[in-house]
C-alpha cells in the first residue's frame, strides 16, 4: 500500500502547457494508492484531452457545469463531497486569480468553492507571470485562507525563458501532499475506537444485528492514525478493508466488544464509541440450530453492557466520546444521551434521511459537547473524520 492508499484524489487540470505532465500525475497518485477522479476546466481540453485523463484515471472525467448528464451521474457537489483532496495541477495564474475572487464559473472552480476538503495548488507559468505583483499578491491570499501551494520549479520553460513558474514534477507533487494527510497532531496518544455493528447469536445460525457499516469508525481510525495516534479499532462484522497503522480487533457481541476495548483501554486519552451496539441479546443461547414449528416464536432478550458508559466510569477515563444516531429532535437527544452516559461529547447524525448515515459515504452531524452545539456541514465520511479528530485532539 502507498502513502496515499485509499485517498480520493481529484485532480484538477486548468489550461496551461504543463497540463501534459498531468497524464504522469494520474498515474503516480495512483502508485501511491489514491483513487483518482479528474476535472478539468475548458482551456485545460486545449492541451489535453479528457479521453486520456479518462484512460488513465479509470473513470469519466468531469469537465461540464451545466450539463445535466454529467450533473445527474456525479455534480460538482457531490464531487466537492467526495474528494479527501483537490489538488489542482498545473494551475494557472488566471486560475489562481479567479479561486481569489471565489468565481464559479466553471465546473472545477465551482468544486473548489464548494469542498471542505483541502486544496493543494501546484502553479504553472511563465517566470514574467510569476513574478508580477497580482500573482504573488494572489498567491498570498490563497496561502492566508489556507490552500497549499506546491512549488513551482525554476529552470527552463516552454517559452524559452528560464526561471521560477515550472510546475513541479509528478513524484514531487505526490511527496509533497503525503505530510498533508499526517498531522501529529496526537503523536504519542492513544486512540480507541469501536464501529460496526454486533452480533448477538440467537443459535448457531441466527443472530440479531443492525445495518450499520462501520464506515464511520473506520474513517476516525484512519484519521485517528494519520494524526499520530496510537489507534486501536474494535470491530463488528464489516465489509470493510483493515486500515493501515491500525491495531485492529475483530469481535463478535456485544461482549466481546466490552472485553476487548477494556483490554485496550489502558493508558488510552481518546475513546470514540461509533459502534451500533446491539442493546439487548437473546436471553439463552441454544446451541442446536432451532427447528421451526407451527407455533409462534418468542424470544426473550435481555440487556446488553453499556460499553461506554463503562469506559466513562473507569476511574482512569479517557476523552469520551459517543455516537447518537436518532431520527428526531437531534440536538436535545444527544444532550441527553451526553450527561445520562456522563459523556464528554456526543457526534450526533440523523438516520431518518436515506443520504447520509447508515451505508452512505456521506454524513453530517452535530457535535455535542458541554459548552455547546455546532453543526458540521456535509460532507464525506473521511473529511469528516478528518475533521471530527483535530476537533477532539483539541480537547485534549
Ligand atoms: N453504546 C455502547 N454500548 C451499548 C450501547 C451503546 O457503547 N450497549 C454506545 C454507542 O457506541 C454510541 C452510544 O452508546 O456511542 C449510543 O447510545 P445509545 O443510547 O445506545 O443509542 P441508542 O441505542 O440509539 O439509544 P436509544 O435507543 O436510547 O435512542
Amino acid at each position: 500500500m502507498g502513502s496515499l492508499a485509499n485517498k480520493r484524489i481529484l485532480l484538477g487540470v486548468t489550461g496551461g502547457i504543463a497540463a501534459y505532465k498531468s497524464a504522469d500525475l494520474v498515474r503516480r497518485l495512483q502508485d501511491a494508492g489514491a483513487s483518482v477522479r479528474v476535472a478539468m476546466t475548458p482551456a485545460a481540453m486545449e492541451f489535453i484531452t479528457p479521453l486520456t485523463l479518462q484512460a488513465l484515471s479509470g473513470n469519466p472525467v468531469h469537465t461540464d457545469l451545466l450539463d445535466t448528464g454529467a450533473e445527474a451521474a456525479m455534480g460538482h457537489i457531490e464531487l466537492a463531497r467526495w474528494a479527501d483532496l483537490l489538488v489542482v495541477a498545473p494551475a494557472t495564474a488566471d486560475f489562481m486569480a479567479k479561486l481569489v475572487a471565489g468565481e464559479a464559473d466553471n465546473l472545477l472552480l465551482a468544486v473548489c468553492l464548494a469542498t471542505a476538503a483541502p486544496i493543494a495548488l501546484a502553479p504553472a507559468m511563465n517566470q514574467g507571470m510569476w513574478r508580477k505583483d497580482s500573482t504573488t499578491d494572489n498567491l498570498d491570499c490563497l496561502r492566508k485562507r489556507g490552500f497549499y501551494i506546491l512549488g513551482p520549479a525554476d529552470g527552463s520553460q516552454a517559452c524559452g525563458d528560464i526561471g521560477p513558474g515550472r510546475m513541479l514534477e509528478p513524484l514531487a507533487i505526490v511527496e509533497a501532499l503525503e505530510p498533508l494527510f499526517s498531522t501529529a497532531i496526537l503523536a504519542g496518544k492513544k486512540v480507541v475506537i469501536t464501529a460496526g455493528p454486533t452480533r448477538e447469536a440467537i443459535d448457531p445460525v441466527r443472530y440479531i444485528s443492525n445495518h450499520s457499516s462501520g464506515k464511520m469508525g473506520y474513517a476516525l481510525a484512519i484519521a485517528a492514525a494519520e494524526a499520530g495516534a496510537d489507534t486501536w479499532l474494535i470491530s463488528g462484522p464489516t465489509n470493510l478493508q483493515p486500515p493501515e497503522r491500525v491495531t485492529l480487533i475483530r469481535v463478535t457481541s456485544a461482549r466481546d466488544m466490552l472485553e476487548a476495548t477494556l483490554a485496550a483501554i489502558t493508558d488510552c486519552q481518546l475513546f470514540i464509541g461509533s459502534a451500533a451496539v446491539a442493546d439487548y441479546r437473546p436471553k439463552c443461547y441454544v446451541d442446536q440450530k432451532i427447528k421451526k414449528d407451527d407455533s409462534a416464536m418468542l424470544l426473550e432478550l435481555e440487556r446488553n453492557p453499556d460499553i461506554i458508559a463503562t469506559v466513562a466510569n473507569l476511574p482512569q477515563r479517557p476523552l469520551t466520546v459517543g455516537f447518537a444516531a436518532e431520527t428526531s429532535d437531534l440536538a436535545a437527544h444527544a444532550r441527553k444521551k451526553l450527561d445520562a452516559k456522563k459523556l464528554d461529547a456526543v457526534i450526533a447524525n440523523d438516520v431518518s434521511r436515506s443520504d447520509i448515515g447508515f451505508n452512505s459515504d456521506n454524513n453530517q452531524v452535530l457535535l455535542v459537547d458541554r459548552e455547546g452545539t455546532e453543526e458540521l456541514p456535509l460532507m464525506g465520511k473521511s473529511q469528516l473524520a478528518r475533521l471530527l479528530i483535530s476537533k477532539l485532539a483539541g480537547k485534549l
